[in-house]
Order: structure tokens, then C-alpha cells, then sequence
């Protein structure tokens, strides 16, 4: 059984550093890249404070973003490349930190509590699949330390579900 451990937020690059080699323990020797996922969402969810919403929107074409494992409550389905916060990620290819979503023109409320916004590129050898997208009810939650972090943890995720055996 996976046990994640509690770890200490006053320092975010430690706390992230903790987070990221629970992860790869958490996914070590499993590449199914929905059960990957599930995972990821789920330590996020649970590790992360003051989420509202963690979880994964896959490109099922150039033009669409569709909805992938994730926690909090349920959400759009299909989200336009260049559109919200998510398909402007995708257009964009960067990172989308948004301080306060009401700032944001077009940006989609599943969740009407949601303030702030965190969306990363999911990207491999081929170019950028998907993101993972985190929500907070607190305005301005997230700062560059809290995207370097969901970067890496990103990453491996990338890394464990595309391994090849
Ligand atoms: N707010 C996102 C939509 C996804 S939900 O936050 C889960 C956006 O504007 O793309």
C-alpha cells in the first residue's frame, strides 16, 4: 500500500522536491497512462493545500483538449485548443499562471469557487499530449515556485506513463 507522508509547505521547493520523489515511488513500474494519471491527480489533490480541482485534459486532436483523470468535482469535457485557460496553454505552448481567473477573458468556470488557475504542458518527445490543470478558490494561490514544482511533478508523470518496455 502507497501511504503518501505529510511534508512541510513552509519551504514549496523542498515541499516539491518531497512531492516529486513520492510520485515516482507512487508510479514506479506501472506505464498505463490513465492509471498514471488517476495516481498523479490523487497525490496532487491530497498533498497540494487549497485545491479545489487537480486533474489531466488530453489532446484527442490538434483542435481539441478532452478530460482526463482528475479530482474535485466534475468538469467540461472538451475544451477548444486556444480556448481558456487550458486550450490557451496548448496554443501558447507555455505554462498558464493565472493569479485571478475573474483577470482572465475566456477563461471556463467548472467550478464556480475556482480564483486562481495553474495549467502545464504535458510533453514528450513527440510534442505537447495534454496538461494538468490545478484550481484553487484562493485568489493568487499559486506563485513560479508552485509551477516549477507541478512542472516536474508533470514530467515525471510524462516519463513514467511513456516507457516503453
Ligand atoms: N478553467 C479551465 C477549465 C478546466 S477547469 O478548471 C477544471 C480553463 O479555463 O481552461
Amino acid at each position: 500500500m502507497f501511504a503518501a507522508q505529510a511534508i512541510d509547505i513552509s519551504d514549496k521547493a523542498a515541499f516539491y522536491r518531497g512531492l516529486v520523489k513520492q510520485l515516482k515511488a507512487l508510479l514506479e513500474g506501472e506505464h498505463d497512462s490513465i492509471a498514471d494519471a488517476a495516481n498523479t491527480a490523487a497525490l496532487i489533490f491530497q498533498m497540494v493545500p487549497d485545491l479545489n480541482w487537480a486533474g489531466f485534459y488530453f489532446l484527442a486532436s490538434d483542435e481539441e483538449l478532452v478530460l482526463g483523470p482528475f479530482q474535485g468535482k466534475p468538469a467540461c469535457v472538451r475544451i477548444a485548443v486556444g480556448q481558456g485557460v487550458c486550450g490557451t496553454a496548448v496554443e501558447l505552448g507555455t505554462s498558464m499562471l493565472i493569479k485571478d481567473v475573474h483577470d482572465f477573458p475566456g477563461h471556463i468556470a467548472c467550478d464556480a469557487a475556482s480564483r486562481s488557475e495553474l495549467v502545464v504542458l504535458l510533453e514528450d518527445e513527440e510534442g505537447v499530449f495534454g496538461v494538468l490543470d490545478l484550481d484553487s478558490p484562493l485568489p493568487g494561490r499559486f506563485d513560479s515556485a508552485d509551477q516549477a514544482g507541478i512542472e516536474a511533478l508533470a514530467a515525471i508523470y510524462v516519463a513514467a506513463s511513456s516507457f516503453q518496455d
